[in-house]
């Protein structure tokens, strides 16, 4: 059978897929850092090498940020059409200093290869395309027609992407989209992710005098920004978690009974929790479950605050300004352009006329909830069986991947959500890593996928004309 010969494939050509990922994670794709757009070209065009050398027709993309890989093989029009999408995009490697090896200097030790981008995303994505590539070699032929997007900007924030979509609807219609780019719920408990928070994001910052100041000679008489932005920011959340913007929880969909006691069945142990992440407590609104808090309530932190001086010993000043990055993450039906607006309005009202404020915003994304009851959820939920030798458990998620919300407003597609990953594998931290049981786990339950889906048959929801 030939879903028999490309398993033996994937399985016989592990090492060489490995190799080809190691390759990938050579390259320092970071979006985020101006000081990589050659490298991020570099990777754009080595994922274009390896998905036509899996025998899908590939090509760049040109974009007003980074391309975007685009390949499909289409077999026939009877079948049902998946289309994949990744990103080879990585965020920064900060703090360097922590990393036991270098970032983009990927090793194997330890089960796992170690390098930014290993599971995020890197890692994952090569696993549709290594059961592409077995398919398309040992079996002749795929059972379902695939297209790939592979975008390097989801670490920013999506941006071009939605264009390329609005853009390109006929070409790029579907039946079902994959992206293995979120976790597995624990060691040895596969997911399937049907729900991600959305995300909207700011800087802020404060302005004061025209530089640094004296604190002695000038303190209670020149505000002072840092004391000011502290201020700001500490009042946009209350001590019990909740936001305290006017307005924030308008729209806010609540979570239903049969699904709180779904979540409430997760094995869940509080204290190996905490444990884990190395805090003393838990934080947030009393009434929900820790799961509740970090999957289907919003919630806002602080991401950056840099002001004054930070060097060694005291240096006594009023500074010149103060900034912090500051992000919510949003659940369905929030939206993130009404809450930004809402933000705003707190902090300019807060805000006293002693120094100046700056709002700069970033781009975001709405949180999703899919459909739990299609068909290809009963194919995605066959073929992690296949690859994993375990059932997957149904799991919402607190991360964003912008395309999702994107692929269902604009293509009217639904998305699988397949992580391979783990929460403990550090994904934007010192140490990021993929265990290579993961790896080839993924690779086996991708290559059982595409048999999987090609038996729902097409359930093309709406073609992309109707929507309009
Ligand atoms: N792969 C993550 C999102 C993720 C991680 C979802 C783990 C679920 C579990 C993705 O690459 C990511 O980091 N997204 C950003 C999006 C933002 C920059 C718009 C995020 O969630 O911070
Ligand atoms: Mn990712
Ligand atoms: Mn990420």
């Amino acid at each position: 059978m030939s879903i028999e010969a490309a398993k033996r494939y994937a399985e016989e050509h592990f090492d060489d897929f490995l190799d080809d990922l190691k390759q990938l994670l050579r390259i320092p794709s970071v979006s985020a850092d101006p000081r990589h757009r050659e490298d991020m070209q570099r990777a754009a065009e080595f994922v274009r090498d390896r998905l036509a050398a899996a025998g899908v027709e590939t090509r760049l993309v040109a974009t007003d940020g980074f391309p975007i890989v685009y390949g499909e093989r289409l077999r026939s029009d009877d079948r049902p059409t998946a289309l994949v999408y990744g990103h080879y995009d990585v965020q920064p490697p900060d703090p360097v200093d922590q990393w036991v090896s270098p970032p983009f200097e990927p090793v194997v030790r330890e089960g796992c290869v170690w390098a930014r981008g290993a599971t995020d995303d890197k890692g994952q994505l090569f696993t549709h395309i290594a059961a592409v590539h077995s398919w398309t070699t040992a079996a002749g032929e795929l059972p379902v027609n695939v297209k790939f997007v592979i975008e390097g900007e989801e670490e920013v924030g999506s941006r071009s992407l939605e264009t390329f979509l609005q853009d390109n609807r006929e070409l790029l219609s579907a039946d079902v989209a994959v992206v293995s780019d979120t976790s597995q719920y624990g060691d040895g408990i596969p997911a399937i992710t049907y729900g991600l928070r959305g995300i909207t994001a700011c800087e802020v910052t404060v302005r004061g005098p025209r530089q640094d100041l004296h604190s002695g000679v000038f303190g209670g008489a020149v505000a002072n920004p840092a004391n000011v932005l502290a201020r700001l920011i500490g009042s946009l959340v209350g001590p019990d978690g909740r936001i305290a913007v006017s307005g924030f929880y308008d729209a806010v969909r609540p979570i239903g009974e049969e699904e709180r006691r779904r979540l409430a069945a997760l094995p869940f142990d509080e204290q190996a929790f905490l444990r884990e992440v190395g805090v003393p407590a838990s934080f947030g609104e009393p009434e929900f479950s820790i799961l509740e808090r970090r999957w289907c309530r919003p919630s806002c932190d602080v991401n950056g605050l840099v002001s004054g001086y930070t060097g060694e010993g005291p240096k006594t000043i009023i500074p010149q300004s103060a900034v912090a990055k500051v992000s919510f993450r949003l659940v369905p039906d929030q939206d993130p352009d009404a809450v930004l607006d809402a933000v705003e309005r707190h902090l300019r009202e807060r805000c006293p006329p002693a120094v100046t404020l700056q709002f700069r915003r970033y781009h975001g994304c709405p949180g999703v909830v899919i459909d739990t009851d299609s068909a290809f959820m009963q194919a995605a939920r066959r073929a992690i069986r296949a690859g994993f030798g375990a059932d997957p458990v149904l799991i919402r998620e607190g991360g964003s991947i912008p395309v999702v919300a994107s692929f269902r407003a604009i293509l009217g597609v639904d998305t699988l959500l397949l992580g391979w990953g783990r929460n403990s594998d550090n994904l934007h931290a010192p140490n990021e890593h993929f265990h290579l049981d993961d790896f080839r786990h993924g690779m086996l339950a991708s290559v059982a996928l595409w048999d999987e889906l090609a038996r729902c048959g097409r359930q093309r929801r709406q073609s992309a004309t109707d929507i309009a």
